[in-house]
């Protein structure tokens, strides 16, 4: 089910986002590395990158792509997961309101999560097991 898009979600600020999280990454220890052999053109892949998000987010239907192919062959295992997820809750706290964010975050978490378990990573690492705070997720638990 898709879920409502905040009103003042728009291109733009995904693009700030975008453009805010990957300098991060760029930047980071883990995570730059693995980018630095494949991404030359770091413009050329914000671009990308804000076509995927307002595709999912905008349903703009820019992107068209294979993200988990393209995911499959790199060096990556769940500490660098949780490490761009931290990243992404950081930098979309900073960029967008509340509500914004929280939507973000929300894809962001379904789709790494997606991600982990079709690169047969460990798929049971969700929401506040990988370090981040999720106040929207609740764990209904009965008790007979
Ligand atoms: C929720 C988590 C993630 C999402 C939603 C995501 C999404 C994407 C998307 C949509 C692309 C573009 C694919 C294309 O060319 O069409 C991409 C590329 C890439 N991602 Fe991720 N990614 C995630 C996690 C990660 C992690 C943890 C790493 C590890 C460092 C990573 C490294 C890369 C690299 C290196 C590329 C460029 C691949 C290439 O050009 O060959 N991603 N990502």
């Amino acid at each position: 089910m898709p879920q409502p898009t905040p009103a003042q979600l728009d291109e733009r600020q995904l693009a700030t986002l975008v453009d805010r999280f990957y300098d991060k990454v760029r930047a980071d220890p883990l995570l730059g590395p693995v980018f630095d052999p494949l991404v030359n053109d770091w413009d050329a892949h914000k671009v990308l990158m804000t076509s995927f998000w307002s595709t999912v987010a905008l349903r703009t239907g820019h992107y068209r792509g294979n993200p988990l192919a393209r995911h499959q062959p790199l060096p990556i295992d769940v500490a660098h997961f949780q490490r761009w997820l931290a990243l992404w809750h950081e930098t979309a706290g900073e960029v967008l309101d509340e509500e914004s964010a929280a939507l973000m975050i929300g894809y962001a978490e379904r789709i790494g999560y997606g991600m982990r378990v079709g690169m047969g990573l460990s798929g049971h690492l969700r929401g506040r097991e990988s370090g981040i705070p999720i106040r929207a997720r609740q764990t209904a638990i009965t008790t007979r």
